[in-house]
């Protein structure tokens, strides 16, 4: 199955919420963690829970503590303060291989001398014959590595090696499995199957995931909540579409998809709507916005582009209109970006689904444009 990642943002379990319900107890829990390798710091006083059957993921650029963090909780790292516990019994004095926990590492090491099929049987010592020559062809069709279960490692490519790598950490079935980057090395193609494959798997098992990665499209289609990190803490927590629709920050507005910052100033506030000023639109903004924010703050509206039309049209009075002229298209085929200028300076993105075939090029290159965006699809950030 392949499906556009964007079709699923947040699409994932969405009746799944244990983090909504007071009662829950969390399976995992961070209570002020922190981390320091001589003077850098690299977990920050993190307090988290994760509940059993998540599927939680980790962003953050690189350095600021995603495998850290993970590797406490596997118990290859000792925090320097705060505690973590497994279903309220504190795991800091357990060693790794006493926590019901399995961690796939970013730098996935498979045995050299052992094939595929005995790399992925390692962690099955425990299970009779029989039953572990059942888990390990049912991980290698997971992964599809039907054919090369007697190659060893030197003779598979970077993305199937890491596939056994995968194979091998899921197949004890722990408690909870921790992948750091685990698709990494796989083609566009494969990567969009095995997300969902893994989603599906991890239902199946009834397991908990935590997963660390780059790639945010990622992230959004496999996760129930994705964390988001920055220099050492979690900047933002929420479902994938939360964390999207609502970011709390700039930050993680510009870390979490594409995202148009315009510069404004609250002009009036009241019944849910917001009136700013703002150099880009000289007629004015109005946003809608239901925590009152006082006239004369400075903020920033944040509008996704494809939250943007644009249009030859001039717009009606009052709505959030700008004029700018196209200076770039990207057409990609599902989507067409347009990046286009605007007085001041700012270069706008837009995005437009084409949902139509596109035979002639309805805005081309240099045209004078109008960019507007309803009152609903701004966000307003004052950090
Ligand atoms: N064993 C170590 N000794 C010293 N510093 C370390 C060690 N491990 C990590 N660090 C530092 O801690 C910080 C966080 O590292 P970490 O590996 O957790 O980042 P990350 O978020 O996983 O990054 P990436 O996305 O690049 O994998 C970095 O500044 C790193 O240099
Ligand atoms: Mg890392």
């Amino acid at each position: 199955m392949t499906t556009s990642s964007r079709l699923n943002i947040g699409a994932v379990r969405y009746s799944f919420a244990p983090w909504e319900d007071p009662a829950a107890r969390p399976l995992i829990r961070f209570d002020g963690v922190v981390k320091r390798f001589g003077d850098d710091v690299a977990v920050n006083g993190i307090s988290l829970d994760i509940y059993e059957k998540e599927f939680f993921a980790l962003l953050g650029p690189s350095g600021c503590g995603k495998t850290t963090l993970m590797r406490m909780l596997a118990g290859f790292e000792t925090p320097d303060a705060g505690t973590i516990t497994l279903e309220g019994e504190d795991i800091l004095d357990k060693p790794a291989h006493r926590r019901p926990v399995n961690m796939m590492f970013q730098s996935y090491a498979l045995f050299p001398h052992l094939n595929v099929e005995q790399n992925i049987a390692f962690g099955l010592k425990h299970l009779p014959g029989e039953e572990r020559k059942d888990r390990v062809l049912d991980m290698l069709a997971l992964v599809r590595l039907e054919g090369l279960a007697r190659r060893k490692p030197d003779q598979l490519s970077g993305g199937q090696r890491q596939r056994v790598a995968l194979a091998r950490a899921i197949a004890p079935r722990p408690r909870l499995l921790l992948l750091d980057e685990p698709l990494a090395a796989l083609d566009k193609k494969l990567r969009d199957e095995t997300q969902f494959e893994l989603v599906a798997l991890q239902e199946r098992l009834g397991m908990t995931f935590m997963v660390v990665t780059h790639d945010q499209e990622e992230a959004m289609v496999m996760s129930t909540r994705v964390a988001v990190m920055d220099k050492g803490q979690i900047v933002q927590v929420g479902r994938p579409a939360e964390v999207y629709e609502t970011p709390n920050s700039r930050y993680v507005a510009d870390f979490i998809g594409e995202v148009n910052l315009f510069e404004a100033r609250v002009t009036q506030a009241g019944s849910g709507t917001l009136k700013l000023t703002g150099g880009n639109c000289p007629a004015g903004y109005e946003v809608r916005e239901d925590t009152p924010i006082p006239p004369g703050t400075a903020v920033w509206l944040a509008v996704r582009p494809e939250k943007i039309q644009v249009t030859q049209d001039r717009p009606p009075a009052g709505a959030n209109g700008m004029a700018g002229k196209v200076a770039d298209i990207g057409y990609l085929g599902d989507w067409t970006t347009y990046l286009v200028t605007v007085p001041g300076g700012m270069t706008v993105r837009a995005a437009r689904a084409n949902a139509a075939r596109i035979v002639e090029r309805p805005i081309d290159w240099d045209d004078e444009v109008w960019l507007t965006f309803s009152p609903d699809a701004a966000v307003v950030l004052t950090s």
